[in-house]
């Protein structure tokens, strides 16, 4: 048989969970605008310039992880693996915007290994602020992170924060690691022996035992970095004291893009095994295909599948449907009329309702009701037509009451207000 499923690391969000990840959409959408940023919604997929110009040629995305495909007229094509670049691109096009705070959500690719909380389809939330450097900005946004967490239920996070200096001092401290990498050459594993040509810095945050050993030979990277880059780092760690959020410096966090300047941050959860990063941000800097000047930020991204494992662990976001008021039951063609009727009306004054118009027996409509956890059901037969009335069930406590048609409405925005 052919299978049909989604191809592996894509995955279907059904009803039965899509009620916390509306949960979060709504946080965000509820929530960032109190800081001033608006939504943005930019391509699934763009010019792969647009990603390996930005993310940088010799990352792991770019070299690794995108899905590139060529178009019927031979422009190549690639999904977005993140959020940054096409939003820098899209802000940056001549009179389109004059937007600086933005955020999003929606669906990013990678073409990774799939494990649990790795995708090769997964969503992200993030914000990008566009703003020349400044460490309060970095601060604002790491404690914006923080505070969104909070609210959908996560509060169980470590923040890892680091600088990668500025222009100057990466190509600085950049020569001095290879030439402290190239004398370890023989010890370092597969990957960092090419990533010594390739991206030196990622030999830092490699999580092989002994490459992470060999790297903190290296030493403290902040000492290879000047003396404004460090005070910069150092009032954003004051900002986030000030505000009482606990970080560790982390002098090996590099992050995987190239585009980060300065502040870079990471958020992990102890209740997500191996890929236990929820969130990663910095401030970068970065030059879109076809623009010669720089555009000045600072952003983070959250993954969404990461942040309901995260909450799921806490114990705090509960998985449901949309639930389901009233449950009508039409015992009979001419019930059915009615009951269709009544549906309608209930819709009409914002009480959700469903009526089964399947003619299933009694006994598997009451089933279907109780899966949909309905609080109450309406019952309709040839006996209640003949005198104008319906019988209501209340599920809670299992009584039945008649009442007259035209008293239904005022019964169930009673009982429902009660309830809500
Ligand atoms: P990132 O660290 O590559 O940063 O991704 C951000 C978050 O997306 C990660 O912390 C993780 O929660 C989630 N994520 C990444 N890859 C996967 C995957 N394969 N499956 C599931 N979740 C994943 C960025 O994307 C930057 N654009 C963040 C940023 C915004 N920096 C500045 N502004």
């Amino acid at each position: 048989m052919i299978n049909f499923s989604p191809p592996p690391g894509v995955e279907d969000i059904f009803p039965e969970t899509i009620s916390s990840w509306q949960f979060i959409e709504r946080s965000v959408s509820s929530f960032f605008p109190l800081y001033g940023f608006n939504e943005i919604r930019t391509p699934i997929f763009e010019y792969t310039e647009v990603f390996s110009k930005c993310i940088g040629e010799q990352t792991e995305i770019v070299q690794k992880e995108m899905y590139t495909f060529e178009d019927r007229g031979g422009r190549s094509l690639t999904l977005r693996p993140e959020g940054t670049a096409g939003i820098i691109r899209a802000l940056n096009s001549p009179g389109q915007s004059d937007s600086k705070r933005v955020y999003y959500i929606g669906p990013m690719f990678r073409g990774e290994k799939p494990a649990a909380g790795r995708k090769r389809q997964f969503h992200q939330v993030g914000v990008e602020n566009i703003c020349q450097p400044s460490p309060e900005l970095d601060a604002e946004c790491i404690i914006m992170l923080t505070k969104f967490l909070k609210r959908i239920g996560i509060e169980q996070w470590t923040l890892k924060i680091n600088s990668r200096g500025d222009a100057a001092d990466r190509l600085n401290a950049g020569n001095k690691l290879k030439e402290i990498f190239s004398r370890l050459k023989p010890q370092l594993c597969e990957d960092c022996g090419k990533r010594l040509d390739r991206n030196v810095w990622r030999i830092l945050d490699c999580k092989n035992p002994q490459c992470a050993e060999l790297s903190l030979s290296a030493g403290n990277i902040g000492e290879m970095f000047s003396d404004t880059s460090n005070q910069y780092l150092d009032r954003v760690l004051a900002f986030l004291k000030q505000e009482k959020i606990p970080f560790e410096k982390d002098v090996r966090l590099v992050r995987g893009l190239d585009y980060y300047a300065h502040t870079v941050f990471e958020l992990t959860h102890g209740g997500l095994g191996a890929q236990n990063a929820i969130a990663g941000g910095g401030r970068y800097e970065i030059t879109s295909p076809g623009s010669k000047e720089a555009v000045y930020g600072v952003g983070f991204a959250c993954g969404m599948e990461r942040l309901l494992m995260a909450a799921s662990s806490e114990n705090r976001t509960s998985i449901s449907r949309a639930p389901v008021s009233v449950f009508l039951i039409s015992l009979g063609e001419s019930a059915k009329k009615l009951n269709l009727a009544v549906a309608e009306n209930l819709r009409d004054n914002g009480i959700s309702a469903v009526a089964d118009f399947e003619n299933k027996s009694l006994k598997s409509a009451m089933r279907l009701a109780d899966k949909l956890k309905a609080p109450f059901v309406l019952i309709r037969g040839d006996n209640e037509i003949s005198k104008n009335t319906v019988i209501i069930k209340k599920m809670s406590d299992g009584t039945q009451a008649e009442a007259p048609d035209n008293e239904l409405m005022q019964y169930f925005a009673k009982f429902i207000s009660e309830k809500i």
